[in-house]
C-alpha cells in the first residue's frame, strides 16, 4: 500500500480519487482534518475497503511510527501543509509548525522505517514531497520560466516553509540514503478546491452576489494546471522518477489574474447567467497581498523528456470541467463556507476596502 498525508485536501484528495480509479494498491490516508481537510471531500470511498482514513498529525512521531510498522506502505506522498499564502501572512506559527517541523517529524519517523527495511525492500522504496513553484520567489516579465536549476528565493511565510521543508527533503536523500523525490507545481485548479482560494471563491462570490476581489491591478501572472493533472504527474514522478531528483510541474499556461477572473465570469454568464448584466460587473479592485509575487512561471520540459508527462487539459478545457462541478456542488460549496470560512473572509477581507 501507499501512504498519502493531506489526502482530504484539495489535491491529496484528488490524487487519492483518482489512484483508486486508475489502480487497486491501497491508499493509507493520514489528515488532520483542518480547516481546508475535509472528508466529503471523500466520500466516494465510503465502503471501500482499499481507502484506509486516520485522523492525525504528520508531526505526531508515536502515530505516525506505529502506522508505519503496520501497514508497512512501499511509498509516502506527502501533501500535508497549511497552503494558503494570504493566511501565512495573518499567522505564519501553523506553517513554520506543520510544513517545517511536522515534515521533519515525519521524515525521522521514515529514516527509522527506512532502516528496518530489507535491500529489496528499501531499493523500491519511495517518498515523494508533494512542492510549490512559489519556492522559486518572483519572476519578471521577460524572465524565463523557473527550471528545477533555478534558486530558491520565498518570498512570503508559506513558501519560506515550504522551501524549508523542500531542504529538509533533500538533506534526508543525502545524509541518509532515503529515496526521495520532489516536485514542484505551479497554481492547481478543479474540483474540492477550497473557496479561499482565486478561481473556487469567484466562482462561489459571483453566485452569491458578491464583489469579486482582485488584488491590486490584477495583472500578476500565475501558471495554472487541471488538479487530474497534476495528480497523473505525481504518480508518474512516483513509478519513474529518479530518487534524489526534482521535476517542475506545471501547465505552459501562463494568465494574469484578471484574466482568470473574465474567464470565469464568461463561463457563469454562458452557464448560470444572472437576470441582467454580466458577472464581470461584480469586480472590484482592493489592497493587495504584501509582498505579493508578480509572475510565476513553470519550465516543465524535464519531467516531459525525462517521464514523458504533459498536461493532457488545456485550461479551456479544463476551467470549463470546473465551472460545471462547482455548478453541480453548491451542497459542497455551502457545507464548507459557513462556519468557521465566514470568519476568515471577514479578516482577509476587512481591510482591503
Ligand atoms: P489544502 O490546504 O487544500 O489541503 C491540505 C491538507 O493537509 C488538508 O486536508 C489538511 O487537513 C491536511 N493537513 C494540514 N496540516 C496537517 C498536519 N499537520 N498533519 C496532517 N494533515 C495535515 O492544500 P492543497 O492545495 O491540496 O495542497 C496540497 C499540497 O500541495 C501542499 O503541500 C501544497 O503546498 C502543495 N501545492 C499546492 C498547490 C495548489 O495550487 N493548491 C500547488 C503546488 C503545490
Ligand atoms: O503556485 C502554487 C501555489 O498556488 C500553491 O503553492 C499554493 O498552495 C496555492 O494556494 C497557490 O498560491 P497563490 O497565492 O498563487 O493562490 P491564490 O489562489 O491565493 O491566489 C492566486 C492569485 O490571485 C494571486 O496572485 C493572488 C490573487 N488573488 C487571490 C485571492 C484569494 C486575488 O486577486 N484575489 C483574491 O481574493
Amino acid at each position: 500500500m501507499i501512504l498519502v498525508t493531506g489526502g482530504a485536501g484539495f489535491i491529496g484528495a484528488n490524487f487519492v480519487l483518482d489512484w483508486l480509479r486508475e489502480c487497486d494498491e491501497p491508499v493509507l490516508n493520514l489528515d488532520k482534518l483542518t480547516y481546508a481537510g475535509n472528508l466529503e471531500n471523500l466520500v466516494a470511498l465510503k465502503g471501500d475497503a482499499r481507502h484506509v482514513f486516520v485522523q492525525g498529525d504528520i508531526g505526531d512521531g508515536v502515530l505516525v511510527a506505529d502506522l508505519l510498522a503496520q501497514h508497512r506502505p512501499r511509498a509516502i506522498v506527502n501533501f500535508a501543509a497549511e497552503s494558503h499564502v494570504d493566511r501565512s501572512i495573518h499567522g505564519p506559527g501553523e506553517f513554520i509548525q506543520t510544513n517545517i517541523v511536522g515534515t521533519f517529524n515525519l521524515l525521522e519517523g521514515v529514516r527509522a522505517y527506512f532502516g528496518k527495511l530489507s535491500d529489496l525492500e528499501k531499493a523500491a522504496f519511495r517518498f515523494l514531497h508533494v512542492s510549490t513553484d512559489e519556492v522559486y520567489g518572483s519572476l519578471g516579465e521577460v524572465e524565463p520560466p523557473f527550471a528545477e536549476t533555478h534558486q530558491y528565493q520565498p518570498n512570503s511565510p508559506y513558501s519560506a516553509s515550504k522551501a524549508a521543508s523542500d531542504h529538509l527533503v533533500r538533506a534526508y536523500h543525502h545524509t541518509y540514503g532515503i529515496p526521495v523525490l520532489t516536485t514542484n507545481c505551479s497554481n492547481n485548479y478543479g474540483p474540492y478546491h477550497f473557496p479561499e482560494k482565486l478561481i473556487p471563491l469567484i466562482i462561489h462570490n459571483a453566485l452569491a452576489g458578491k464583489p469579486l476581489p482582485i488584488y491590486g491591478d490584477g495583472s500578476n501572472v500565475r501558471d495554472w494546471l487541471y488538479v487530474g493533472d497534476h495528480c497523473a504527474a505525481i504518480r508518474r514522478a512516483l513509478a519513474s522518477g529518479m530518487p534524489g531528483e526534482t521535476y517542475n510541474i506545471g501547465g505552459w499556461n501562463e494568465m494574469t489574474n484578471l484574466d482568470v477572473v473574465h474567464t470565469v465570469c464568461d463561463l457563469l454568464d454562458a452557464l448560470s447567467p444572472r437576470s441582467s448584466g454580466s458577472y464581470r460587473e461584480q469586480i472590484t479592485y482592493v489592497k493587495d497581498r504584501p509582498g505579493h509575487d508578480r509572475r510565476y512561471a513553470i519550465d516543465a520540459t524535464k519531467i516531459e523528456r525525462e517521464l514523458g508527462w504533459r498536461p493532457a487539459e488545456t485550461f479551456t478545457s479544463g476551467i470549463e470541467k470546473t465551472v460545471r462541478w462547482y455548478l453541480e456542488h453548491a451542497d459542497w460549496v455551502g457545507n464548507v463556507t459557513s462556519g468557521a470560512y465566514r470568519q476568515w473572509t471577514e479578516t482577509n477581507y476587512a481591510d482591503r476596502k
